[in-house]
């Protein structure tokens, strides 16, 4: 019997109550009218009187441990119950704010996968630059009113080293360390001295394309240009308009225009890389032909979202930047 008893105890023992309920249907159990420990009781009359006493006393100590843990089980039942009162689930619960990309970086990111898709890789250089790679080596001569156009922040003086002007200068970096075929594109901020108004900021981004091998032509940067015009804006008009820059010739500006008689829009520069630029960086003209393109993210990014301001770019309003969620 002893052992019976042993048994019972073990199974009681690891009764855990989940509701109320549970302790009921345990007491029931072990100690109710037909219970397990009450029919212990009655077997006691079958046992020898020696016997008796012992096993009499396992199965109080049995009850006892039996109304301890119905004890034990709706003690920790109410102070559940009373964590959860604590708990107002009625309360709007906490929401996590998912941010979006600025749409500067949509419109870089649109433009580099357009590129990569016909093997450009991507290639980056610093904002800090020297005079060299921002202009000497893209042929602008010391003095020449090129560097005007251009004026931007310096940090150092003789040597001079500022804040580059353009993305330019990582044709050169990249030129100098490579030899052709070359197709990179790169991208990133910009610097010049001007006055911010609803149209030009003294930062901003610019993407930079340049592809070099032999026999490149213009009619490989118009087809270019095309392919991402097409990519971008679809069926819209481009122009060519002639123009100057001192690290290309011939040079041209293209505008777009989205609808006809819409405005049309310069959206970026570009021409055939000068020899001269191609003789800096050790490459052979008489072998090597390429052309470079340089394209304003805010002026594409006007275009795709019809924003007319370019500070609300760098205003970093949360009503505006929000509107580009859906992206
Ligand atoms: N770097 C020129 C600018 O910032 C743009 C450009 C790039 C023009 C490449 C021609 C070729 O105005």
């Amino acid at each position: 019997m002893i052992k019976k008893i042993k048994e019972i105890q073990k199974e009681a023992s690891v009764f855990q109550a989940v509701k109320l309920q549970d302790i009921e249907d345990f007491r029931i159990k072990y100690l109710g009218k037909n219970g397990l420990i009450p029919a212990l009781f009655g077997e006691l009359k079958n046992i020898s009187k020696t016997e008796k006493k012992r096993v009499g006393g396992s199965i109080n100590l049995l009850k006892r441990i039996v109304l301890d843990i119905i004890q034990k089980n709706k003690k920790e039942l109410s102070e559940e119950e009373k964590k959860s009162e604590e708990m107002d689930f009625t309360l709007p619960g906490y929401s996590w704010e998912l941010g979006a990309r600025h749409p500067i970086s949509l419109v870089k990111n649109k433009i580099v996968k357009i590129f990569e898709r016909i093997g450009f890789i991507l290639s980056q250089g610093p904002e800090i630059e020297d005079d060299w790679h921002n202009f000497t080596a893209l042929n602008f001569p010391e003095l020449h009113p090129a560097r005007e156009m251009q004026d931007t922040f310096f940090i150092e003086k003789n040597p001079d080293i500022l804040l580059r002007t353009h993305t330019s200068s990582v044709q050169i970096r990249f030129m100098k360390n490579t030899p052709p075929p070359i197709r990179i594109i790169s991208y990133g901020r910009v610097y010049r001295n001007e006055v911010i108004s609803s149209h030009s900021h003294c930062v901003f981004h610019q993407i930079e394309g340049l592809f070099v091998d032999k026999g490149v032509s213009f009619a490989d940067l118009k087809q270019t240009i095309q392919y991402l015009k097409h990519s971008i804006f679809g069926n819209s008009k481009i122009r060519e308009r002639p123009s100057y820059f001192p690290f290309t010739t011939p040079s041209a500006e293209i505008d777009i225009q989205l609808s006809s008689n819409g405005p049309w829009l310069e959206v970026m520069g570009c021409g055939l890389v000068n020899p001269k630029v191609l003789k800096n960086v050790g490459i052979n003209p008489e072998v090597y032909s390429g052309f470079a393109f340089g394209i304003g993210i805010e002026r594409i990014a006007l275009l795709l979202y019809q924003i007319n301001d370019i500070r609300l770019y760098f205003d970093n309003d949360i009503r505006f930047l929000t509107q580009f969620r859906s992206e």
